[in-house]
This record gives structure tokens, sequence and C-alpha cells, in this order.
């Protein structure tokens, strides 16, 4: 049996913070399948490059799609991903995908696996496992929930990205319900303290804070109000490199070389039960990220900026032990093969993996069903009350309730 594209569609939508994005429909063997793709706006110098217009829309990306990918692939078989990547890649042509960019890429490839498994008549994650065999994490994810935003993803708040919720529940319906209970505690908390605050690229509230401990803080007690400690443990999104610049880290006001930077992550995780920390030095510095890991090992030290979903990055990140698990987001490689591959790296490293939203979101899920099909360690999609990130933690529940 195989799938023969028929048809390759490319259209401009909007994403979650109002600009232009890609959507992606492939017709193939009967089936269909489509990808609205996402845009990072704190991303790794190492990522995919994204083609768009010099006003940010996306006409060169979609005339690339229709008139160079699209006769490129038709009558191929859309049920050989690794060939329909490898021919993407070869017509391309460059390292870091900036002739065509790694969005018309991602848009292709993964709609390329949604026809494939839509005209075979499988669910999504059955097709996803037999292209890869990756071992499970977990059960069901931990959601990894950003309720207070900063560094690039807000205006006027704390240099620190994120500051997570993290849900232990192994039943996702009962994880989304803890996490929506601890949001509506934040935004009454703040309410209640007269702390005025707006809204992030991820969802989550904003306020400014004088030092790095304070957002914390409010999320701690957030969780104590809403009765959560038992449910959850804090994680962050540090994205240092945003805050790094001619050796020296400037966090929420103040100067820090590596050693004092680490000194103030140690003091954050004596005082708060803060279990996962993402890029907490600059993606340049493998062995800062493996001191740190190895003077605190029971803190899952997480790479984003510093892999990039590459496969190689991660298998030397993995064998320095600079990282316990690691992000990956399918548009900042370009294709779904080597999103798999970079999954199988992390996995022979014994690295886990916690599939990742964009800060500039669709309405797609499509992390979801990886997540799910992989049974990876984790699920970041950002705040419940957006509707863009409750997708797809609504996605994995509805997974996991046909299971
Ligand atoms: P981005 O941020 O989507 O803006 O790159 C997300 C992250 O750093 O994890
Ligand atoms: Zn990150």
């Amino acid at each position: 049996m195989s799938a023969c594209i028929e048809n390759i569609e490319a259209f401009q939508i909007e994403d979650s913070r109002k600009r232009p994005a890609l959507r992606v429909v492939v017709r193939a063997g009967g089936g269909e399948g489509s990808f609205d793709v996402p845009s990072g706006a704190s991303t790794g110098s190492r990522e995919a490059r994204e083609l768009r217009d010099p006003d940010g829309g996306l006409t060169k990306a979609m005339r690339c799609i229709t008139e160079e990918i699209a006769p490129a692939l038709f009558g191929r078989d859309a049920e050989k991903q690794r060939l329909i990547d490898e021919t993407l890649l070869a017509l391309d042509g460059t390292p870091l995908k900036e002739r065509m960019g790694g969005n018309s890429l991602i848009g292709v490839s993964v709609a390329v696996a949604r026809a494939a498994a839509s005209a075979r008549g499988v669910p999504l994650s059955t097709h996803l496992r037999e292209l890869a065999d990756i071992p499970r994490s977990r059960h069901a994810p931990h959601l990894f929930v950003n309720l207070i935003n900063g560094g690039k993803h807000a205006e006027g708040g704390s240099s620190i990205q994120e500051h997570q919720i993290v849900t232990l529940d192994e039943d996702p319906r009962v994880a989304f319900a803890t996490a929506e209970r601890v949001e509506r505690a934040l935004h009454e908390l703040l309410t209640e303290e007269g702390r005025p605050f707006t809204m992030g690229d991820e969802g989550g509230v904003v306020f400014p804070v004088t030092d790095a401990s304070t957002a914390f803080e409010v999320l701690f007690r957030a969780v104590q109000k809403a009765g959560a400690e038992k449910e959850v443990v804090l994680g962050s999104d540090m994205a240092a490199s945003s805050f790094f610049g001619n050796g020296t880290y400037t966090l929420c006001g103040s100067s820090y070389d590596t050693a004092q930077l680490s000194e103030q992550y140690h003091q954050l995780i004596q005082r708060y039960p803060l279990t996962f920390i993402e890029d907490p030095f600059d993606e340049n510095d493998v062995p800062a990220f493996a001191a740190f890991q190895a003077a605190h090992p029971g803190v899952v030290v997480i790479g984003d900026d510093l892999t990039t979903t590459t496969a190689s990055a991660i298998t030397e990140a993995g064998t320095k032990g600079a990282i316990q698990a690691v992000i990956i987001k399918p548009n900042q490689v370009g294709t779904l093969s080597e999103t798999l591959a970079a999954m199988q790296a992390a996995r022979v490293e014994g690295v886990h993996c916690i599939m990742s939203h964009r800060s500039g979101e669709t309405m797609d899920a499509f992390i979801a069903d990886m997540a799910y099909a992989y049974g990876t360690l984790g699920l970041k999609a950002g705040a419940p009350s957006a509707r863009e990130r409750a997708v797809k933690y609504q996605r994995l529940i509805e997974l996991y309730g046909n299971h």
C-alpha cells in the first residue's frame, strides 16, 4: 500500500501574537493532513531559520511550498516520511534551512505525516510509533505549565522567562484540573495583594520584580493557596542566553558571573521545590550546565537553546552529563525525521524528552500527539487560560481518555 501525494497547498493564518503563520495542507492516497506552524521569539542561535517577507508576511514561504516543494513531492509516497524529509533537506540545501525556511519545511513534513495516517485510516499516534522506536519515559507526561511570564515573552516582568508548575498526577485530566486551580489562585492572590499584572505571550501573568526570587515566591504562595503542594513541583525556563552578554549575566538588575549565577539558582532550589531548570546558562556553555547538573543531581537540568532539537547537540550534552532532559520542538530543527532522530539520540543517552510549544502558537495540537505517541516525560504548553495552549492539554486528555 502507498499513499501518493496528490496535492499540497499553503495558506497564511494568524498566530497567538497576531503575526502571520503558515498552514500547510497535504492530500495523499485519499487522505488529508495539515499543520499550522508555530513560531519562537526566544530562539537558539543554532535553530532552523524562518522564511519571512521583510514585513513578516509569508508570501515567499508559500511560494516555496507551491512552486518548489509541491512539484518535487507529487506522486511520492507519504508513508515514506524519511524519504520525503530527505527530499526537503536536499531541496533547501542549507544547514539552518535559511533558503526555504524551517517553517515551510516543518509545515510540509508534519502535514505529510498526518495525511499518511489519514490515508491509512490509523490514529496519528499509531503512524508516528511506526516511524520511530523511542523508549517511553512515563505513562502520561508531566504538564509544564508556565504561569508567570518574563524575559523575551513579557514587557516589564522578570528577566527569568518562565515560572512553571509541573504536575505530578499520572492522569492528564486530574493534572490539568490542578493547573487550572493554581492559575485561578494566582490571579486571585495578585488581585488581593493589589499587584497589577498584564498577560505575557504564553498566557501567564507579568508583573514587575526586583529580584530573581519574587516571582517564585508568588507562584509558590499560589500553589499553597490552591492547596496543591502535593500535586505539583516548580519548574523554570531561565532562557539564560537572553540575559547574557560580554561574559556577564544580568538578572533582574544585578550582574553575575557563572559561579554567582549558580549560587543564585542554588538559593532558589533551597527555598522552593524547584525541580526542573531549563537553559540555566548561555547556550554555548556546556561545561557550566554539566557542573551545575553534577552539583544538583536532584534537579532536572533541561536543554533547549543548548540543544535546539538537534541529535548531535543532544548526544554531546548527554555524553557530558550536562542535562537530564531536553526540549523537543519540531520547528526548531525543520523536519519530522530530524525531530525523531533528536528524540532517539536523547533516549540513547538516557535523556528524557519534553514536547514543547512555541511562544507564538497556533490552535494545532500536534505536540500532544507526539507526547502521547512516545510517552515523553513532559508536555510544555503554557497557561491553561490561553486557548491556543489549552487545546494542547485538551488533546492529551482526549488521547488518554480513548486509551
Ligand atoms: P520561544 O520560547 O518559543 O519564544 O523560543 C520557548 C522556550 O524558550 O522554551
Ligand atoms: Zn526554552
